[in-house]
């Protein structure tokens, strides 16, 4: 082991969060029409300000101003996160070798709504809101009586919903006057997005790519590269941890356990570099549930109330994005719809994991997290969706999902590419690999609903296009793509290595 993170002393000097209870006061304004396609949010045609808009408008979209934390309304609370020598809960500043101040708090509190800072605001405008698109044609195409709505995150200038957080957490780094900051990616997605983000405040970006996608995706290292930011493949000799895996593995496909571990080290050695995590962390789910917030408020204007929430989950932070607003209503009572998590069965931490604390990266220098996991060193399989190749899931996630929150299945990569060619070919957009599993899933209900006669109302989180995916597409279409299995022998070896706690 490299030597955990929390052995760093550091002091916080942190100004108090200044939170606010009021949501629906708070927030700014943009207009928007409803397209002949249910497409709400996002037609730049019709953006005007809210100044000019009716406040009774039934039709007004707006960006919302906080964002929202599931925790304050859970009626127990998850467990904390453990320092990984004395075992016992964590403090904020053994986290701040690595975190922004403002993003530990964020990462601890109960307050159930945070201002969303006037600078994030105005760059969320950029293309926020992002429509809700009602999926007709696919509708169709299923014969299904169901109707499906997908809230599109891939419109923002990296393609997927990882910006949501990405301009945040630069935002909270940039205030403190950090100028380094260091990640991993593993689809490239979360890369490119910091890397976008650091581009808007001058700060200096380094990523390190899981190798499978480094090899398999050139542009979104080219996309990273042009916004700025150093790119390495993971592993890397450039690290004790990346250096380690090399040796027992030469040609090692990489992980984001691995990639974490690698970014995670450079930052707890240089005490002008932060880290930022891509999802997981509370804090990142916080930022998300912009997608939600806005949701809601786009579903109430078409009169419509879902019966099933759909999303992927790597790390789980679209999903809660989308979900976590949807379940707070459901909490108190307004709608009941059923809330599925989708991975692949290549990696499926939910449905298959143990729940137990573990190491959020491979060679355990994260703080220890109770989460489902197939154990910190289980290394997937290089499935397409570089993304949801995550040994375990967000602590909060696997806390709800314990509770009944939620349900969660898993899909493998042929049905899931099937399911993105239907999409595709009746609804226009590509959809990166990850959301392919979400659609994969909405299909399985329509056409449930097609047996049933039920019309159901099925919401998905359609997180990211995928323009730069499209070699996953070729194996696809030239009929090359197989299914990985799971290994379960595989998932016990590396259970094996998950630290004992006693709780
Ligand atoms: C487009 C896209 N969707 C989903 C994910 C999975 O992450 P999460 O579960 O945090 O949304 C990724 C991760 O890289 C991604 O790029």
């Amino acid at each position: 082991m490299a030597g955990s993170i929390l052995s760093a002393t550091s002091h916080l000097n942190i100004s108090p969060l200044k939170f606010n209870h009021t949501v629906d006061d708070k927030w700014t304004g943009r207009y928007m029409q409803k397209s002949k396609l249910f497409h709400l949010g996002h037609s730049a045609g019709y953006r005007v300000r809210a100044k000019a808009m009716s406040s009774t408008d039934a039709k007004a979209i707006q960006i919302p101003r906080q964002w929202y934390n599931l925790v304050a309304d859970l009626p127990i609370k998850p467990p904390p996160f453990l320092h990984p020598g004395t075992h016992q809960p964590v403090k904020p500043e053994d986290l701040s070798p690595l975190f922004a101040d403002e993003l530990i708090l964020q990462e601890v509190t109960n307050e159930r709504y945070i201002d969303i800072p006037e600078e994030v605001v105005d760059i969320y405008g950029l293309w926020r809101p992002t429509p809700l698109i009602r999926a007709k044609r696919l509708e169709k195409l299923l014969d299904t009586p169901a109707r499906i709505y997908y809230k599109y995150e891939g419109v923002s200038p990296a393609g997927s919903h990882k910006p949501n957080t990405a301009v945040p957490q630069v935002w909270y780094n940039a205030q403190q006057g950090v100028k380094n900051i260091v990640t991993e990616t593993g689809a490239g997605q979360w890369g490119s997005s910091l890397a976008f983000a650091c581009s808007l405040f001058g700060i200096n970006c380094e990523v390190w790519q899981v190798r499978a996608s480094y090899d398999s995706k050139p542009y979104r290292k080219l996309m990273m590269q042009t916004w700025g930011a150093k790119v390495h493949p993971s592993p890397s000799s450039l690290t004790e941890s990346g250096r380690r895996m090399l040796q027992t593995d030469p040609s090692s496909p990489g992980s984001l356990g691995i990639a974490i571990s690698e970014a995670v080290e450079i930052a707890a050695q240089n005490a002008d570099t932060k880290y930022c995590l891509g999802s997981v962390l509370n804090h990142v789910l916080l930022h998300q549930t912009i997608i939600g917030e806005e949701c809601i408020k786009q579903m109430e204007a078409i009169g419509e109330t879902p019966d099933v929430i759909i999303g992927c989950t790597g790390g789980g932070s679209n999903f809660a994005g989308l979900a976590f607003p949807f379940i707070r209503e459901k909490l108190s009572g307004k709608i009941n719809p059923l809330i599925r998590a989708v991975e692949p069965t290549a990696c499926p931490s939910l449905t298959k994991g143990r729940y137990a604390y573990d190491y959020g990266d491979t060679a355990g220098m994260t703080p220890l997290m109770k989460m489902h996991t197939l154990g910190h060193d289980f290394i997937p399989d290089p499935i397409h969706s570089g993304g949801l190749r995550y040994h375990g899931m967000a602590p909060l996630i696997s806390h709800i999902y314990e509770l009944g929150f939620m349900e969660a299945l898993a899909i493998p990569q042929i049905e899931c590419f099937r399911g993105a060619i239907q999409f595709a070919r009746s609804e226009g957009l590509i959809p990166a690999p990850e959301p392919t599993h979400a659609i994969a899933a909405t299909i399985r209900e329509a056409l449930h609903c097609k047996e049933t006669g039920e019309a159901k109302v099925i919401l998905m989180a359609m997180c990211g296009h995928g323009h730069f995916d499209l070699p996953a597409y070729e194996k696809y279409l030239q009929g090359n793509m197989v299914d990985l299995d799971f290994s379960d022998e595989r998932m016990q070896t590396s259970l094996a290595d998950v630290p004992k706690v006693v709780s």
